[in-house]
This record gives C-alpha cells, structure tokens and sequence, in this order.
C-alpha cells in the first residue's frame, strides 16, 4: 500500500514539475482553431483540398521538405485524392482505373518525376520517369546535405508531422498563418524568423537594455510568447495558382490545404479505418440485441 502511495506521490509530482517547466519558457499563443472535414468519427478528406494542398506542397515545400514513404501510387488508393472508381473517356477498357498502379492520374503525375534508379549492367546509377509504385522523391539525397542548404537547421519530414506535433492540423494551420515582426524587445540573428506559435524561449533573445546584469529579464519586462524558427514564412498571397477560381489565392487558404494534404498523407487510410469503426458497432448493436431477445425467449417460461 505504501509503495503504491508513493509512486502516486512521484507520479504527481513528475506531472507538477513537466507543467511548470512549460510554464516557465516555450509558452506559445494559443492554435487557431479551424473546422476540419477530417475530425470527428465520421470525418473524411476533402478530395479537393487535399488536390490543392499537394499543388502547395509541391509548389512551394518540396524544395526544402520530404515527404518520406509517400508513395505516387498512394494518391490512386480509396480515399487518395486522385483514386478513380471508373476510367475518363478516352482510356482503354482493359484498364481498372480503380487500382492505383493503373491510374492514368496516378501514372502522368509519377512520370513528372525523375526518379534514380540502378545499378544498371555496368554498375551505374541512371535516371528513368517515375513510376506509380515509386516513393514520392525528396529534395536532398540525405540528412548533411538538407542541414548545409539551409544554415544547419533540418527541414523535417513532413509526411508524419501532423501526427508529430500536438494538436498538428490546428498548430501547423497557426504556425503557416502566424508569422510576425518580432516584437521592439528582441534582437534576431540573421537566420531566424519570429512566430508566436513555434515553441522557444524568447527571454534569451532580449536587447539588453530589457535584461539585468545577470541576463535574467528586468522587472515589469514580458517575455514574448511563442519562439523563432530557421524557416522563414513559406507562403505569400497569390503564389500559387488554383485551376479553380472561386478558391481563394491566399496565405490562409493555402495554409489549410496544405494541412489538409498533410493530414491526408500521415493516414491515407483513415476513411477506412473510420468506416470499419462504424460497421463494428452496427455488428455489436445488432448481436447486443439478438442476445438480448434470445435472453427473454429461453426465460420466458420460467418463473421469476
Ligand atoms: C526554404 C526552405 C523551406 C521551405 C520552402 C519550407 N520550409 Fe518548412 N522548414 C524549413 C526549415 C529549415 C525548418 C526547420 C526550422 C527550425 O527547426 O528552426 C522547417 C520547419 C518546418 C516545420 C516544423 C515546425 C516544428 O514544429 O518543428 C513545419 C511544419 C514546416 N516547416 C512546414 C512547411 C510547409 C507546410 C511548407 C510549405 C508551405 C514549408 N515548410 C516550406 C525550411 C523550409
């Protein structure tokens, strides 16, 4: 018994200490909430937006950020946003549109792509288009590389990085939208770009006529919310053209459809997961009642 009060007292003051470590630097402002079609138990993809924030990331992040394990032929699956359950005119009957290898959408997309392939006969590596089975390929051939293109810091991987950060689609949907000046009391370096939601800790960033003379901030002086980040604010008004033009060119709608393809893409399978869900309860419903009403049929007769 003591043990067990113990390890609850341990228990609970692991979880005061981890809560005030966060109170004391890296406090961000509060997400931007946005209604996503993809929340709740019967939630789905918005095929259109996922579309559109796949022309954003390819337009605008693939030039710094993978998204690693991603496959061309995940775009032509059920629930990808290119999946076709019946071919465009114009295509041979022979093919099954709905499988992703065979995908007209899904195979032009692959072939925009150079993809290195080899060893050939001779031992070396050679260049041939994409393929449906290829994985999408990323900007730079590995971890050095990306650091050296961009001062050190690492673009992440953006295909799991919905699921990486807490409250992803909310927080990387208020990161994208949410870059400011930096607030008087803060110098930057060169290489960093202020964001209320990105966490860090300001207070080392303060002038130092904000700061004592043990660095620690003056009386009276806030340290400003939020951190700063090597990437500066990736999107701008009107940089990339939608085919559909009642769509909105504009920094927040990008935003949403990139997190809206980003979400997408750390589960491609989430309809389905989402559906069997749905099916399992109607089975338990339905064997809850049969049980039931065979339970008062075998009693029926007994007296109680
Ligand atoms: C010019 C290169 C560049 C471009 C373009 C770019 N990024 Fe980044 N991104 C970076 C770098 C570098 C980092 C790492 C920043 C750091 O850790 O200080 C980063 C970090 C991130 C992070 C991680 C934030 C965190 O919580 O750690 C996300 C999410 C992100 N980028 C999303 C995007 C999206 C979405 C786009 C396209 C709309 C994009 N980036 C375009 C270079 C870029």
């Amino acid at each position: 018994m003591k043990t067990i009060l113990f390890s609850l007292a341990a228990f609970g003051t692991a979880i005061a200490a981890t809560s005030a470590a966060e109170a004391a630097g890296g406090a961000t402002r509060e997400y931007k909430h946005n209604h996503w079609h993809f929340d709740g138990p019967f939630g789905a993809y918005d095929k259109e937006a996922v579309q559109r924030g796949f022309q954003v990331y390819r337009t605008v992040c693939a030039s710094c950020h993978a998204v690693e394990q991603l496959s061309f032929r995940n775009f032509g699956e059920k629930g990808g946003p290119f999946h076709l359950d019946e071919c465009p005119a114009g295509v041979p009957e022979t093919t099954n549109c709905s499988n992703p290898s065979e995908n007209p959408v899904v195979k032009a997309l692959a072939a925009e792509y150079e993809i290195t392939d080899g060893p050939d006969d001779s031992g070396d590596m050679f260049k041939r288009p994409g393929l449906p089975s290829d994985k999408i390929p990323g900007p730079y051939a590995n971890q050095q590389q990306a650091r050296a293109a961009n001062g050190g810091a690492y673009p992440p991987n953006l295909a799991l990085i919905i699921k990486a950060r807490h409250h992803g689609p909310d927080y990387i949907y208020s990161l994208l939208t949410g870059y400011e000046d930096a607030p008087i009391s803060v110098q930057l370096g060169p290489t960093q770009h202020y964001n209320p939601y990105f966490a860090g800790d300001m207070s080392q960033l303060l002038k130092p006529e904000y700061r004592d003379e043990e660095g620690h901030p003056l009386e009276g002086v806030k340290v400003p919310e939020g951190g700063v980040l090597a990437m500066k604010a990736p999107l701008a008004d009107g940089i990339v053209d939608y085919a559909d033009d009642h769509v909105p060119e504009t920094v927040d709608q990008y935003a949403k459809d990139v997190v809206e393809f980003l979400t997408w893409a750390s589960e491609p399978k989430m309809e389905q997961r989402k559906s069997l869900g749905v099916v399992t309860m109607g089975y338990l419903l339905i064997l809850t009642l049969i049980l039931f009403f065979s339970y008062r049929a075998i009693w029926a007769n007994t007296e109680h």
